[in-house]
């Protein structure tokens, strides 16, 4: 019998689901949350993008539980960089994926594409799998830059940018379309991210590797529904 690393060959692929907290929560809200989310459906590889504050609570959390996720990097190295928080340090307190070019950094703080490039060769460099985000005005252009650095094995985020926080998540031939455009440029999962929720996220993961939850990730009670929606089991 032929084995391969992550199981049976041709056995499903795990569905990853990356919670969003965004600039949300406090300390005393992570045990509560956790709790509250229980343990994950073992067919589900689900993330944690938690604020840097709150990466630390998260450090020693067992791996059945959930990875943990950043939501930005610093386009620099370890060194005089003040405010900024470096690749390896995310990788010292176990970050296995970190969010680049989310929509809301492109427009609140100048986030473009080369600096997503940067952002992702340090991330690779550190062990950390970059979690792309992107939307139809700019797909192309951020694979396209990041593929001539030699980086395609990313998770891809399709996302667009009147889909997030305001329930008018996009049709399903919008997204096949965008997971089609980025095929050629990129080698890894495709995720599908705005307004998902536990009545919509089996539609998309017929379509997609997985998905990002901001808004309905915040709720451990309602991420656990979320959850249970988008397993197989
Ligand atoms: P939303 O956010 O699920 O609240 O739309 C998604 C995101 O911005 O990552």
């Amino acid at each position: 019998m032929i084995w391969a690393i992550s199981g049976i060959v041709g056995a499903p692929m795990h569905k990853l689901i990356i919670a969003n907290w965004k600039a949300h929560k406090l300390h005393n809200q992570v045990e509560p949350w956790l709790a509250a989310v229980g343990i994950p459906p073992a067919d589900l590889d689900v993330v944690v993008a938690a604020p840097f504050t709150l990466l630390s609570q998260f450090s020693g959390l067992p791996a059945e539980r959930m990875a943990l996720g950043a939501q930005d990097v610093s386009p620099f190295p370890l060194g005089a960089y003040t405010g900024e928080v470096a690749a390896d340090q995310l990788a010292d307190l176990g970050v296995q994926y970190c969010l680049v070019g989310h929509s809301e950094r492109r427009q609140y703080f100048g986030e473009t594409n080369e600096s997503v490039v940067a952002k992702s060769r340090l991330l690779v460099e550190s062990g950390i799998k970059p979690v792309v985000c992107v939307y139809q005005e700019n797909l192309t252009s951020q694979l396209t830059a990041l593929a001539a650095i030699g980086i395609k094995d990313v998770a891809v985020v399709y996302e667009p940018p009147d889909a997030i926080g305001t329930g008018r998540n996009a049709a399903l031939d919008e997204v096949q379309a965008a997971r089609q455009a980025a095929q050629s440029l990129s080698t890894g999962t495709f995720l599908y991210g705005g307004s998902v929720t536990e009545l919509n996220i089996k539609e998309y993961l017929m379509v997609c590797d997985g998905a990002l939850v901001g808004g309905a990730s915040l709720d451990g009670g309602q991420f656990a529904k979320l959850l249970q929606a988008a397993s197989v089991n």
